[in-house]
């Protein structure tokens, strides 16, 4: 290493230090010294790096406001955002030349440093709050369960089909991927015809719905036989079979089902379901859809985009920023179609746009 690189090191730490100390003076603003980077302007720098540095510093600044919003780590907020220029800027290699210089285990360690901390992200926290803020009114909403039984008794089922989804005969092909006899997983299913259709190829279904009625409807209005029997591992819960077209319906509230009582699926229709939990416990959700589903599960989800100010929903909005945070770190997604799907039963809403998406959801393969 030669002097001057010596001192433009050096130089380059000064100026970090300066960027933490003034971030913490004031997290909340960006940062007050653009002046200092001119002033101080070391004479064989770029324009790029100074760009750069600046940039690092609104992120460590960032960081740390994030860390007193939220209490997270400090230097795990500091190290993301470091590690997110890097990404983003190829010139950011220059930095860690010179915070690391060539000690080849302080250049391991840093790399260590920014992965393991990339999964505790202050931009994932950033990126939560930019999607619940995309929510709207509807982000802090709840139904109660007892409000689907009453939609039930009361016959207010607007969601209910009559007909095989459009969105699933579209795609059955690209969910099936050549397999046959497919272990179908239907969460919130109602009395969808699409389990029947799918059975009817050969596939088997297993769908969970908290209301009775529906269930019961199901196979009635499908000319079925059932049985019924509790689940003993979960208390209060009721299966009802069809063994010969091999359907299984479990009556229980969703977040009471898990892989421990059927197994993981092949398969998963999503119409009607993320779209219908509250929106609060979509992370919650997301979490045991995952856990159920099989290495080759090909999982078809339908959202729906509106402006989730002018109604209140269910069904309710659901952004593909969402889909892919709550999927994306163990998933691959792929937007299969996307169709206006705006009739008058959205106008009456208060609607003039209503966009219905497709995703084909797989488990990434490492
Ligand atoms: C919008 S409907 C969709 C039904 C079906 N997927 C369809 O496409 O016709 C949502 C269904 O989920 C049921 N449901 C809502 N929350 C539930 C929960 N936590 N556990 C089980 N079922 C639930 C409701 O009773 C309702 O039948």
């Amino acid at each position: 290493m030669n002097a001057s690189s010596g001192s433009s090191q050096t130089r380059n730490k000064t100026r970090l230090i300066f960027i933490f100390k003034t971030s913490f003076h004031s997290p909340r603003q960006s940062i007050p010294s653009r002046t200092f980077y001119t002033e101080r302007q070391p004479t064989e720098s770029s324009t790029k790096r100074l760009a750069l540095q600046a940039k690092l510093g609104v992120s460590i600044q960032a960081s740390l406001a994030a860390f007193i919003d939220r209490s997270a780590c400090p230097v795990s907020c500091a190290a993301e955002q470091i590690l997110a220029v890097f990404i983003q800027e190829r010139h950011a290699l220059s930095l860690r030349e010179n915070m690391c210089g060539s000690n080849v285990f302080l250049r391991v360690l840093w790399l260590f440093l920014c992965r393991a901390i990339a999964s505790c992200s202050p931009l994932t926290a950033d990126r939560q709050a930019n999607i619940t803020s995309m929510l709207g009114q509807q982000a802090d909403r709840v139904m109660a369960l007892g409000e689907w039984e009453e939609r039930w008794q009361q016959n207010k089922i607007g969601f209910h089909q009559p007909e095989v989804h459009k969105m699933l005969k579209n795609n059955i092909d690209k969910v099936l991927n050549g397999r046959t006899g497919v272990r179908f997983f239907f969460p919130l299913c109602g009395k969808a015809v699409d389990m029947k259709w799918l059975a009817d190829m050969g596939h088997s279904v297993v769908g969970v719905e908290i209301s009775e009625k529906a269930i019961r409807q199901f196979f009635e209005e499908n000319n079925m036989t059932y049985t019924e029997e509790p689940v003993p591992a979960i208390p209060g819960a009721k299966v009802y079979k069809n063994s010969e077209k091999n359907i299984s319906l479990y009556q229980c509230d969703l977040y009471n089902f898990s892989n421990s009582i059927e197994g993981q699926f092949g398969a998963i229709w999503d119409r009607g379901s993320l779209v219908a939990i509250n929106p609060g416990d979509r992370e919650k959700y997301a979490a045991l859809i995952i856990s159920l589903m099989a290495k080759d599960c090909r999982y078809l989800l339908d959202t729906l985009l509106y402006n989730p100010d002018l109604y209140q929903g269910p069904p309710f909005f659901v952004p593909d920023e969402q889909v892919h945070s709550l999927f994306g770190s163990s998933c691959d997604i792929e937007l299969l179609q996307s169709e206006d799907a705006l009739t008058d039963k959205q106008r009456n809403w208060g609607l003039d746009k209503f966009t219905e998406n497709v995703h084909l959801i797989t488990p990434k393969s490492n």
